[in-house]
């Protein structure tokens, strides 16, 4: 579940950025300078080895391709050496903390270390002390939090909508269960973004609140003129199984298509985080479609990714 109490400090008194476990709190400038600094490495055709070459250990407890391979890319880029613990491997599997895990990784000197986990108390424990060696990086924590995606899909939808106040976005598909949903919600209202709609079946529709000012409609409602779709991946993972999810309904209900498209602006662009399920959230033929930016998405992960590491090493 979403934490409940107000965004963790990731700031120290300076103005620096120590931790990055979620982009709620965070300044916009501070967000901008990140911002900029991805924009110069995806413009630049070569690696950019840093100057001071860190260990960065990765340690992800759930599944993942394109955060885990980015930032293990990014790093690269940057100069870094990266240590990639398997949690069936490492001694989570023999009851260690990912707190006691942390400080040991910090102990043998790592500087870094992303991290994605089911549990939010436990990865937003590792914030503290602020001024730790140790710059945490939220991979992806439970269902709260995506911050680094957050940012790559600002980056992405940047580059194409000069104009984000009057830009409209409908969100659609498992909002209760997705972090990226709340992280990029919460960047673009960070950069002005006032027209976000969202659309979700009832058991999937977020508690109330959650996505302030945003409004719950129809699909069609949800859909009509926007300018930028963001589809979300149903999280069977996380659907309680008491849950009976039909999937062939939501395909039928709730699967975007060219025909319900229609019903959009004329320029409409899709994003979505990935892995797409074809024909269930989104028609096969629409993913590399010239409507879509989901590949873009994913290329523009790992210049931003190397901007986060950048930003925490100051
Ligand atoms: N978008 C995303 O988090 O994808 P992965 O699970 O492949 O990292």
């Amino acid at each position: 579940m979403p934490l409940n109490h107000s965004p963790p400090s990731q700031i120290d008194r300076s103005g620096r950025l120590c931790h990055l476990m979620t982009l709620e709190g965070l300044p916009r400038a501070l967000v901008e300078s990140l911002l900029d600094r991805a924009r110069f490495h995806r413009q630049s055709e070569h690696a950019m080895p840093s100057d001071h070459a860190a260990a960065v250990a990765l340690l992800f407890c759930e599944p993942s391709t394109r955060t885990r391979a980015s930032f293990e890319l990014a790093a690269w880029r940057l100069g870094h050496h990266v240590t990639n613990l398997t949690p069936n491997l490492s001694s989570l599997a023999k009851s260690e903390t990912i707190g006691e895990t942390a400080a040991t990784l910090e102990a043998m000197g790592f500087r870094f270390l992303v991290l994605r986990h089911g549990d939010p108390e436990s990865a937003q424990a590792l914030i503290h002390p602020l001024d730790r060696p140790l710059h945490c990086i939220s991979g992806g924590t439970g269902q709260w939090s995506h911050p680094s995606q957050g940012l790559l899909d600002l980056f992405t939808v940047h580059e194409h909508f000069t104009d984000l106040g009057a830009l409209s976005v409908a969100i659609i598909g498992d909002i209760r269960h997705s972090r990226v949903a709340r992280s990029t919600f919460t960047a673009l209202r960070l950069f002005g973004v006032r027209d976000i709609r969202l659309c979700a079946p009832p058991d999937l529709e977020p508690e109330a609140g959650e996505f302030p000012e945003a409004e719950l409609l129809p699909l069609e409602d949800a859909l009509r003129g926007t300018r930028l779709v963001i589809a979300l991946r149903l999280q069977r993972e996380r659907i309680p199984e008491g849950l009976r999810l039909d999937l062939d309904h939501y395909r039928e209900a709730y699967g975007l298509t060219r025909e319900r498209l229609k019903i959009c602006d004329p320029r409409v662009r899709i994003m979505h985080p990935g892995p797409v399920m074809p024909d269930m959230e989104l028609a096969r033929d629409l993913i590399a479609s010239p409507i879509s930016l989901i590949r873009e998405q994913v290329r523009n992960g790992v210049p931003v990714r190397m901007a986060i590491f950048e930003t925490l090493a100051g």
